[in-house]
């Protein structure tokens, strides 16, 4: 059987587990989409630095247009982060008619509808399940475990490095600074950790959560957000005294089909379950017309659980890919509604 070629644009937290798990889990991936995968060639900035996963010297560049050009790559695994730059990247293989697998939530949250338009237009795929929540599949979720229902509300801790922070603070009298080190050196903090401790890491997958999950286009704009950078180990302490955790929590509501989105940290009674979800771990709550009150839990953040969503991703890219359709269209937003913050 022809091998499936994938390139990979970074070998970092989440690049190092995509290889583990496409190695470690190969005979089964392989008999799920009918070929092996094998990773053809991998973009990191530096070919030199001592990985903590065994690849190929020849498999590795550091430019990334290599592996864009390269007419022997059927799809993109994107986990290197990066905005601008990046966005290049991803139209550029697009144009060429490559599947996309990205985490990149800071690209998703900002240049979504460009990128997806282009998908359409090349009728590709463009994947970003771990751009939310690491290893819960909660995009999956909303677009095709919902798309019968009408969701009014979405709320829930979408940050890991700063749900382990506060935690920590919490159960620990830990000091704000060294656990946000911990969280960097475990892989969780992104490359510039203000995004995760202003609440902007968190902003963004609130705009795409509300984006897929109400069916409409939230601009990062639209969310107000407010970090947990000024929370003190006091607050922490005496919000628990008074019978409530401290947590970052986005907040996506729906009324009258205005849409409104924040992010801040809020004081949860500690019998709610968002209370008791603690470490790096999140949790969505999810509440739809039909359905009623759903939740969503898992690991939101680190190699293993994020790496998971990716392969997954790429799985089903490429048995999209073998059967000559593309998936999960839903989620270009299809019509864009007024927001609350317009009449600000
Ligand atoms: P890392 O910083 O650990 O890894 C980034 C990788 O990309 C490195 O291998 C780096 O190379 C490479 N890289 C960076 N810039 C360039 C460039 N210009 N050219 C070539 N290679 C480059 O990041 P993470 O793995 O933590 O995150 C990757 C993406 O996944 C980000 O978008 C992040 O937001 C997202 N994400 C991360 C999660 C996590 O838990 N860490 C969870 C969910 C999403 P080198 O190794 O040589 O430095
Ligand atoms: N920095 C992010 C977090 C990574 O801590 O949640 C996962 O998106």
């Amino acid at each position: 059987m022809k091998p499936v070629k994938v390139g990979l644009l970074g070998l970092g937290t989440v690049g190092t587990g995509v290889v583990r798990i496409v190695e470690g889990h190969q005979e089964d991936l392989s008999s799920q989409v009918g070929s092996p995968i094998v990773i053809e060639k991998i973009a990191v900035k530096n070919t030199e630095k001592d990985r903590s996963v065994t690849v190929e010297s020849s498999k590795l560049t550091d430019d990334p247009w290599d592996v864009i050009r390269d007419p022997e790559i059927d799809v993109i695994v994107e986990v290197m982060g990066g905005i601008e730059q990046t966005k290049s990247y991803i139209l550029e293989a697009l144009d060429r008619g490559k599947h996309i697998v990205t985490a990149n939530k800071d690209l998703m949250a900002l240049h979504g509808a460009e990128i997806m338009a282009k998908a359409q237009e090349k009728q590709c795929d463009v994947f970003y399940e771990a751009s939310v929540a690491g290893g819960i599949p909660i995009i999956r979720t909303l677009i095709e475990g919902f798309s019968s229902d009408r969701i009014m509300k979405i709320m829930g801790i979408v940050n890991g490095t700063t749900n382990f922070i506060l935690t920590k603070m919490s159960q620990e009298g830990a000091s704000y600074e060294d656990v946000l080190a911990e969280a960097q050196q475990l892989g969780y903090a992104e490359a510039d950790p203000t995004s995760d401790v202003e609440g902007l890491d968190a902003a963004r997958k609130m705009a795409i959560l509300g984006t897929l999950g109400f069916r409409t286009n939230v601009e990062l704009k639209d969310v107000s957000v407010k970090g947990i950078s000024q929370v003190s180990k006091e607050d922490i302490l005496y919000a628990k005294r008074l019978g409530y955790e401290m947590k970052l929590l986005g907040i996506a509501d729906r009324e009258d089909e205005q849409v409104s989105i924040s992010v801040q940290p809020t004081m949860v009674r500690t019998s709610h379950p968002i209370a008791a979800v603690n470490g790096v771990y999140n949790a969505v709550y999810v509440y739809g017309e039909a359905v009623g009150e759903t939740m969503f839990y898992g690991p939101g953040a680190g190699e293993m659980p994020t790496a998971t969503s990716v392969v997954a991703d790429l799985v089903a890219v490429i048995k999209n890919l073998k059967l000559g359709v593309n998936g999960l269209k839903a989620i270009v937003p299809y019509k864009a509604k007024k927001l609350k913050s317009d009449e600000q």
